[in-house]
């Protein structure tokens, strides 16, 4: 053993000792050098849950909008599903079946025009699904272009600046110029004609987001459908619309029935949803679904028959767990759409009373109450302006103390809940955002008010417990 052991030795370097007292597991274990030796399943179980220990618990965790609860039905039928390869479709026909039963009930409730021929695949999440259906774009866009006679070196595609790092990404990977709509000062998503004024002849296409990652609104969708009609008219240029609804197309169908942003708008070509954010799966599965035949080239369709059968795939990864499929037809057949309405319309109704709750607080001023996606963001009272600076006399101009204080505070009572800044042009904006989920319950909302209550005690020197949210 080294005679001096920094921090990181101490933590990292040495071997792992379990000290269970059973018979052969005081052996050392090399933390990152495989081990000479086995041991025992138990003994290896015990190590490595002991340390996972020390994550945060999932469901405290209210940054993300992934699922961090399923009934124990639906986890027994992912465990036996982990060790079925989706890809294998011959082998495994009913998994496979369950795949297409769950495109048909998607196509269905996103209203596509042919719902009993859906057009388009499962993934690993909504970044994947992003992936194929830009690529889907940029294909379509290189076709029109060779047929009208014109170059085809200079795709770029319009998104908001307040799209998720994956559209980012699938510009970044496929070398294509991303197109970024400023948000005005004092709104959080595009304005529609802000959307048809960056659009030319080398647009792929339009992504309008249902259910922004930032603070949960709804973009526009159907508006910005408009302003691209009008586009066509006036300048003949068609670009298409995708709609990036991570969170909302598993959500808005059950909840805002009467919203119009899918397929009933002619120019929406594709959409994506996570099943694993409120399709109310864990982490691992995606959806996405063309319009048609036509918006989907046939290049992205590849046929194998090295694994049985000869199967179409369209993936980035070949191989993935059934777990993620069947446990979303587990979650359409336990629930049907009455119960997706009665949980998402829980959450929604728990963020609200998050939301009247913190915006009846002297320090803090909302952004997002709940009434879109359940997601609760907000700021100091009066950091929410136009010109970027605190308005004269608010408690954001005289704050002694930041929002992250308040997100570590909060982590010490258990709480995930990061401070972050808005999207590009709205950078001066910080705030704190609150994604409540299936299972975040009335109880477990007032504790987190209660604890957010105390935080601002703290962090303004009032006294441990101020009190104020968790009164309502
Ligand atoms: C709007 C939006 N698009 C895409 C993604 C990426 O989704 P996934 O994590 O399923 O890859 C997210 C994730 O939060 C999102 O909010």
């Amino acid at each position: 053993m080294p005679k001096y052991m920094s921090s990181r030795d101490l933590a990292e370097g040495l071997d792992i000792r379990p000290q269970f007292s059973r018979d052969g597991a005081v052996v050392d274990i090399p933390r990152r050098k495989m081990s000479e030796h086995s041991v025992d399943p138990e003994t290896a179980f015990n190590v490595i849950s002991d340390e996972l220990m020390l994550d945060g618990h999932a469901r405290l965790n209210v940054a993300t909008f992934g699922t961090t609860w399923m009934e124990p039905q639906a986890e027994r039928l992912m465990a036996i599903a982990a060790d079925k390869n989706l890809v294998d479709r011959d082998e495994y026909p009913q998994t496979a079946q369950l795949e297409d039963r769950c495109l048909d009930i998607i196509a269905d409730f996103w209203n596509a025009p042919e719902p009993d021929n859906p057009i388009g695949c499962s993934t690993v999440g909504s970044s994947e699904a992003c992936m194929l259906a830009g690529l889907a774009l940029k294909w379509r866009w290189k076709e029109r272009q060779q047929d009208a006679g014109r170059p085809t070196d200079r795709p770029n595609l319009v998104v908001g600046a307040n799209v998720q790092v994956c559209w980012h990404k699938f510009c970044c990977y496929w070398e294509i110029e991303p197109k970024e709509v400023p948000i005005r000062p004092g709104e959080t998503t595009m304005h529609p004609d802000d959307v048809a004024e960056a659009c030319d002849s080398n647009t792929i296409g339009v992504v309008g987001i249902l259910g922004s990652t930032f603070d949960g609104a709804y973009e526009d969708i159907a508006g910005m459908a408009k302003a691209l009609d009008k586009l066509d008219l006036e300048q003949g240029i068609n670009v298409p619309i995708h709609v990036d609804a991570a969170s909302g197309g598993l959500f808005a169908p059950f909840v805002d029935p009467h919203l119009v942003w899918d397929f009933r708008i002619e120019r929406v070509q594709s959409i994506n949803a996570s099943g694993h954010k409120y399709g109310l799966v864990y982490p691992g599965v995606g959806w996405l679904l063309w319009r048609s035949e036509e918006a989907r080239p046939d290049n992205l369709v590849f046929r194998v028959d090295y694994l049985g059968g000869d199967h179409p795939t369209m993936s980035l990864n070949f191989t993935k767990p059934g777990s993620g499929v069947v446990a979303q037809y587990y979650q359409f057949v336990r629930l049907g759409s009455e119960g997706f309405n009665r949980v998402h319309q829980h959450s929604r109704d728990i963020a609200q009373m998050m939301a009247k709750a913190i915006g009846s607080m002297a320090e803090f001023e909302l952004i997002a109450d709940g009434s879109d996606l359940p997601v609760v963001a907000f700021c100091f009272k009066g950091a929410n302006t136009k010109t970027g600076k605190p308005r004269k006399g608010s408690y954001a101009e005289r704050v002694t103390y930041t929002l992250d204080d308040i997100a570590g505070w909060m982590k010490q009572g258990g709480w995930a809940v990061p401070a972050y800044h808005f999207c590009a042009d709205r950078e001066d904006l910080e705030l704190i955002r609150v994604v409540v989920r299936n299972a975040f319950s009335r109880d477990l909302a007032q504790m987190f008010l209660k604890e957010l209550g105390r935080a601002v005690g703290r962090c303004d020197g009032t006294g441990e417990d101020s009190g104020r949210a968790f009164q309502h």
